[in-house]
């Protein structure tokens, strides 16, 4: 099987209520989604990343039945998340709120065979699969399979519900913001499990988190959603390459000598204005796409003002320069 989603043009509006004074209200209409299409492959973990409010977790929800769209249509794994809404919830795992939908006064290994019996798995291979799970998000090391869920944290939620994704083992995950307020030792866990279920076991994931560094990580290609249109998708150096001037050299100098940055900024290159360090350091960024090839004319230039340079480095452009290069760029309200 190639492509296991596929969003092709989805629409999505909601109607709210704006309260204005004590007594009246208007409907006002949210444009939540505004044409949304990509897709996600065999074995891949897409990151769906963009801005608060860009309608991530509302495409989640529309790809696992739980919203209609207004418009456009969706597959996955081969099924309409419209007509063919029961076969859809079949073959997928979502992880929506961490903490929705589980039982305070129940533990957490019982939780999983209440889902599971939901689900209609039989009891004994249910059995078998919950304490499967419960080894391998790490909720058995935190001593938190035969606790009330109450009383777990943050982190043993999550690793719980990510264990309810998986129950009917599905070929396919929809993960929303599954490290959200984890300490690291869990985001690096579920990251890890996500990883190795898409390598070994082929499933595909959507995956949204507003951590950069994470999705680098975790990801195989990115697609940026802001206010409800997809701004750009590639792998995490496609959009890299992507940006007008890609790297950053950076200049440590004890001072900055008058003329400096004009005549750097002479050579065609950007120049950010000087900031100062701690240690009474100058530090010059000039963004290139060549750093190497304008870095003798740049040190030249600031030699002949008989000025040390104490360090000089050249840094790679970071997904969050691409997240802030394509959700600046304008998409009309
Ligand atoms: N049930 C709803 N009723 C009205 N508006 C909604 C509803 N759900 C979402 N929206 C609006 O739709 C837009 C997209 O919301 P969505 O939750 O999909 O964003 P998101 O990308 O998941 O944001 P975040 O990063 O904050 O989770 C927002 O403007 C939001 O206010
Ligand atoms: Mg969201």
């Amino acid at each position: 099987m190639g492509d296991v989603i596929v969003a092709d043009n989805l629409v999505k509006r909601f109607t709210t209520k704006k309260r204005v004074g004590l007594f009246r209200s208007y409907s006002e209409i949210v444009e939540a989604l505004r044409g949304v299409s990509f897709r996600v492959r065999d074995k891949e973990i897409v990151g769906l990343l963009g801005p608060n409010g860009a309608g991530k977790t509302t495409t989640i929800k529309i790809l696992s039945t739980l919203l209609l769209p207004d418009s456009g249509s969706a597959t996955v794994y081969g099924y309409d998340v419209v007509r063919e809404a029961q076969k859809v919830r079949k073959v997928i795992g979502i992880m929506l709120s961490v903490e929705k939908g589980f039982y305070g006064r129940l533990t957490g290994r019982e939780n999983l065979i209440y889902f599971g019996s939901l689900y209609g798995m039989e009891k004994q291979e249910l059995e078998k699969r919950v304490d499967f799970l419960l080894e391998l998000v790490g909720l058995k090391e935190l001593g938190g399979s035969d606790r009330l869920y109450e009383e777990y944290s943050l982190g043993m939620k999550a690793r719980l519900a990510l264990a309810r994704a998986l129950l009917k083992d599905p070929p396919v995950l929809l993960l929303d913001e599954p490290t959200l307020g984890l300490d690291p030792p869990s985001a690096r866990r579920i990251r890890g499990l996500v990883r190795e279920l898409a390598s070994s076991e082929g499933k595909a994931v959507l995956y949204t988190s507003h951590n950069m560094f994470e999705v680098e990580l975790v990801c195989d290609r990115v697609v940026l959603i802001n206010k409800g249109v997809i701004v750009a998708d590639g792998t995490p150096d496609e959009l890299k390459s992507m940006l007008p001037n890609i790297r950053t050299l950076e200049l440590h100098l004890k001072k900055v000598p008058e003329g400096l940055v004009d005549e750097i900024r002479s050579f065609g290159l950007e120049v950010r204005e000087p900031l100062q360090t701690p240690e009474g350091l100058y530090v010059l960024k000039v963004l290139a796409r060549k750093p190497e090839e304008v870095v003798d004319d740049i040190l030249r230039a600031a030699v002949s003002r008989g000025v040390d340079v104490v360090r000089l480095k050249i840094e790679e452009p970071t997904l969050e320069d691409v997240f802030v290069y394509f959700t600046d760029r304008g998409v009309k309200d």
